[in-house]
């Protein structure tokens, strides 16, 4: 399938799944300052959606459009085929629970420990009983790979990656079906990076998850994306990293196609030819396993 841009929403992913985000003509702005002009973008069913463009090209705006952070100044932004607009204040409630953030820059709460980090959405969105909460967090915190010990730690007692990791707990609190991660491995060492990557992707099948994952990371999108959206000129392109390489866009070029591009192409044993339009990371999309 060839990169969609415009009509992008529009367009028919191979496997066939339906959308569970949906926007159209979405235009977001700060003044008179336009970070995102009629963009259409969709998200399938189970996939893993990677997000890249420049710094400011407003990544993180959509992210935070699309959860209701911010009010978009026209358009459509529907999930599960409900136009967020449109919901009464319960159901915008309900949706809320339906999805889990983990923000840029952690945003997990100092004071807390990474146990009562993990509450604070399970008691706002659930009436579970103490004694379940609990047992859910401890479920959470070995679900992200941290050991039992660190329910009990601050945050500023813990690693990088650890803290991540309790973010990302936190962020399935409340058994999202879709997770919006923004930078997930920023500043994790090229290991921690990679056991990352690995825990999203176990994290996907395991749960059935839809997840759109900001990153700036190549390894990250060679090793778990099934497509990839590109801002550029206030829109998204969308398509699989070979497709994206046919795309004559200077900066589509240079993110790909430039030294870190290749590099990482070549770890994940890719060809980086422009314009070929074969092989390539995502012509054989991971798919989200049933069941487990
Ligand atoms: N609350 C706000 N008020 C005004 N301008 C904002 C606000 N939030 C973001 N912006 C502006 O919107 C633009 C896009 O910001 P955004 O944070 O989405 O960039 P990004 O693509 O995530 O960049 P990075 O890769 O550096 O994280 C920037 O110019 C930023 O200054
Ligand atoms: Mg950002």
């Amino acid at each position: 399938m060839a990169v969609s841009e415009g009509n992008g929403a529009q367009a028919p992913h191979p496997s066939g799944a339906p959308p569970v985000l949906t926007i159209t003509g979405l235009r977001t702005q700060f003044g008179t300052s336009v970070i995102h002009d009629n963009l259409d973008f969709s998200v399938q069913g189970g996939e893993i959606m990677g997000v890249v463009g420049g710094s400011g090209t407003g990544k993180s705006v959509l992210v935070r459009t699309i959860i209701g952070l911010i009010k978009p100044a026209a358009g459509r932004i529907a999930v599960f085929g409900r136009d967020l607009t449109t919901l009464s204040q319960a159901e915008t409630k309900a949706m809320r629970a339906r999805w889990g953030v983990l923000f840029q820059d952690g945003a997990l709460f100092s004071s807390l420990t990474v146990a009562q980090n993990i509450e604070v959405p399970m008691m706002e969105h659930s009436n579970l009983p103490p004694e379940l909460r609990r047992e859910l967090i401890d479920v959470k915190v070995s679900m992200v790979g941290l050991p039992p010990d660190a329910a009990h730690k601050y945050p500023a007692e813990l690693s990088g990656g650890m803290r991540k990791r309790a973010g990302l707990a936190r962020a399935l609190a409340l058994d999202a079906d879709i997770l919006f991660l923004d930078e997930p491995t920023a500043g994790l060492d090229p290991i921690g990076a990679a056991n990352f990557d690995i825990l999203i992707g176990d994290l996907r099948r395991a749960l059935g998850l839809t997840v759109v994952m900001v990153t700036h990371d190549l390894d990250s999108l060679y090793a778990i994306c099934d497509r990839v959206s590109v801002l550029v000129n206030k829109r998204v392109k969308v398509g699989t990293i070979s497709e994206l390489m046919g795309e004559p866009d200077p900066w589509i070029q240079d993110y790909f196609g430039g030294p870190r591009g290749r590099a990482a192409a070549g770890s994940a044993g890719q060809e980086t030819t422009k314009n070929t339009g074969t092989g390539g990371a995502g012509t054989a999309p991971m798919r989200p396993e049933t069941g487990d």
